[in-house]
């Protein structure tokens, strides 16, 4: 399996907050994560590595190889060296449990490692965790304009449930509120089933697509 998904820990958050930057125009500071793991009972969160990324010493992707030349790339890199189990982290998601309401609070893949499947691997472990605490549905907010988390999250079942007027500080969008159904229902886990095996079909492909001997694309949430 060339992706894994985890739980995250505190060691992750440098890593995460790397991509958050590239991922979200407004972010949380480390203390956020930090409280997060350590103070909230109710918070869920997980990374997605690429067990195959070659690591190179220092560089913030495996395309960010001379892409700055120097001394900007001093700049560019203010954080210390990350060990290899750090820096191939590709993704990151998050949610809170509250009764039997599952929010998700933050779902992002790396730039470079889009439209392959791998936002789609993140949300399935949150519903996979979902399923493991008890939740019956779950719910987010998602910007006006953010067209293709929309798609991803109609791809499994939300509708929209109304309007946040004005919720976003940095720029004053909408958000929509987007619901599930009831996930424990039959009609539902038989939706997520058929999800998840073609999702698994399709992350397997793209391996032997590309001549690596990965057997299997599904997460394994440790
Ligand atoms: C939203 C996000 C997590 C999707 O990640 P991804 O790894 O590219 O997604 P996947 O490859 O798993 O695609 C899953 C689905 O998303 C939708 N999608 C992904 N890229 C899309 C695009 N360019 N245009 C339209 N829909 C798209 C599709 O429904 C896709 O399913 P399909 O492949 O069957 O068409 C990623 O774009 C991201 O990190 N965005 C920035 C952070 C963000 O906006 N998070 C959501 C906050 S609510």
């Amino acid at each position: 399996m060339r992706y894994v998904v985890n739980r995250m820990t505190l060691a992750d958050i440098p890593r995460v907050i790397e991509i958050e930057k590239l991922a979200y125009s407004s972010t949380w500071p480390a203390s956020s994560y930090r409280k997060e793991l350590q103070d909230n009972p109710l918070a869920h969160y997980v990374v997605e590595r690429d067990t195959q990324m070659s690591i190179q010493v220092g560089s913030d992707s495996p395309s960010d190889s001379g892409r700055r030349p120097f001394p900007l790339s001093l700049l560019a890199r203010p954080q210390p060296q990350q060990p290899p189990e750090i820096s191939n982290i590709v993704g990151f998601a998050g949610l809170w449990l509250m009764v039997d309401e599952a929010h998700i609070t933050t779902i992002a893949t790396h730039p470079d490692y889009r439209h392959r499947g791998l936002g789609e691997l993140l949300l399935t472990s949150l519903f996979d965790i979902a399923y493991d605490i008890g939740a019956r549905q779950v719910t987010l907010e998602v910007r006006v304009s953010n067209s293709v988390a929309q798609n991803l999250y109609h791809k499994y079942g939300f509708r929209e449930q109304g309007v946040r007027r004005r919720y976003y500080s940095d720029n004053g969008e909408d958000a929509l509120i987007m619901w599930t159904e009831d996930i424990m229902s039959n009609h539902y886990r038989e939706r997520y089933f058929h999800l998840t095996q073609a999702l698994a079909a399709r992350l397997a492909a793209e391996e032997k697509d590309k001549g690596t001997d990965a057997t299997s694309g599904t997460a394994q949430l440790a």
